[in-house]
């Protein structure tokens, strides 16, 4: 079609080009998960929110946000940081948002263009009233902690790769990482304390590792030791001053973390492909009640299908494996499971480059026929023609 606007939200916007949100992806908007009663995602986002009940808690914002570089006008966000700035700008000191972000992205059982994520954050005065506040709040923590069965391998003190920023007083800036530290782990002994897979007597494992993220300093990961591996839980820090500065808050200075709700509701569910998020078979749906954790029941595995496609790319062009996603995610939505490429040469005479790509096609919810399968990859083969100009082989 030739229609020179998309509509997202019942909102049009022209398309430029920049654009590249399809269909599929405009599909999910509306969608909301993290809100819809007994979903998965919706009864850990209440559970999350259980651990900081003093806390505003914001689920319904829309995810079209402004980029960062001026002028482009809108963009899906990416991640929920992405709101940072306008809910301090609104004077709130401590809240959760819980959204929808959208990425480009490979496909498996664990990656899907659209995901959910929780940021948290919580500012305090940047004064010896509010720190003392800090150190009330640490006090309580630690009570909690110190007679919980938890084991927390955090060895990390501030370095010179993650420093405190030079506008901070150190000791504040320290006082508000252990505030950070002391408010996650009470979360994730709330998420994972009290499920299979860890017993009562052995202990929750958590640990703290040092990193980067351009809004934060010091900046920090945290795993969890479940079924017998370090799961990557979320991101975190003490929030970078500009971000206070532009939203026009003085005399601040606090912290920030975000975490994604699918990877987590994986393991703490037994749900084994992140599609099943997405299902609408009562089969999926009907076996969950908002505000439990439960074993999710695989109802069928259907077979798979393999469906390969080699071709040539045009001189001097490439294309990107998350285009390659796109198009396959376009095309034949969730009855992907995984895309792999399986080759990759160049042509020594005439240097032109060869690629061959495997999907794996498998429903959740039902057997698909071979007819259906191939009209599928047909369609998927003349896209690739048609926006990427291969020529296939
Ligand atoms: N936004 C980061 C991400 O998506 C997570 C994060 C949030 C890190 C807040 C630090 C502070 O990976």
């Amino acid at each position: 079609s030739s229609k020179n606007y998309i509509e997202i939200l019942g909102q049009r916007f022209p398309t430029d080009d920049y654009t590249n949100i399809t269909p599929a992806i405009i599909a999910k908007t509306p969608l909301q998960l993290h809100v819809k009663s007994a979903h998965p995602l919706s009864t850990l986002r209440g559970l999350i929110e259980s651990a900081y009940p003093d806390f505003t808690h914001v689920s319904t914002m829309s995810p079209l946000v402004s980029p960062y570089y001026a002028n482009r006008d809108m963009m899906l966000r990416t991640h929920t940081s992405a709101h940072e700035v306008e809910m301090f700008r609104k004077g709130e000191t401590r809240w959760l948002l819980t959204a929808d972000v959208y990425r480009r992205d490979e496909i498996d059982a664990s990656h899907y263009p659209v995901f959910h994520q929780v940021e948290g954050a919580r500012i305090f005065d940047a004064s010896p009233s509010g720190m003392k506040e800090v150190e009330e709040d640490n006090a309580r923590v630690s009570g909690i902690l110190a007679k919980s069965n938890i084991v927390i391998e955090d060895t990390l003190h501030i370095s010179p790769t993650n420093p405190v920023q030079h506008n901070h007083d150190p000791v504040f800036s320290e006082l508000v990482a252990k505030n950070l530290k002391l408010s996650l782990n009470n979360l994730l002994l709330k998420v994972f304390g009290g499920v299979a897979g860890i017993s009562k007597q052995e202990p929750l494992r958590v640990r703290w590792i040092e990193a980067y993220f351009p809004f934060t300093s010091p900046s920090f990961e945290v795993e969890v030791f479940f079924q017998g591996k370090w799961l990557e839980i979320l991101g975190c820090g003490v929030i970078r001053q500009a971000t206070l500065d532009t939203a026009g808050v003085e005399n601040k200075i606090g912290w920030a973390f975000g975490l994604g709700l699918e990877r987590i509701a994986m393991v703490l569910f037994g749900i084994p492909d992140i599609r099943l998020f997405w299902s609408t078979d009562p089969r999926f749906l009907s076996q969950f009640e908002q505000g439990k954790i439960t074993t999710f029941q695989p109802y069928s595995k259907y077979p798979s299908c393999f469906k390969d496609v080699s071709f040539w790319l045009p001189q001097k062009s490439e294309i990107h494996e998350n285009d390659f996603c796109d198009i396959v995610r376009d095309t034949a939505g969730d009855l992907v499971e995984d895309v792999k490429r399986i080759d990759h040469f160049i042509h020594p005479k005439t240097n032109r480059t060869s690629l061959c790509y495997r999907i794996n096609y498998r429903s959740m919810d039902r057997s698909l026929s071979n007819e259906e399968i191939n009209h599928v990859q047909s369609q998927v083969v003349s896209q690739l023609v048609e926006r990427f100009e291969v020529e296939i082989r």
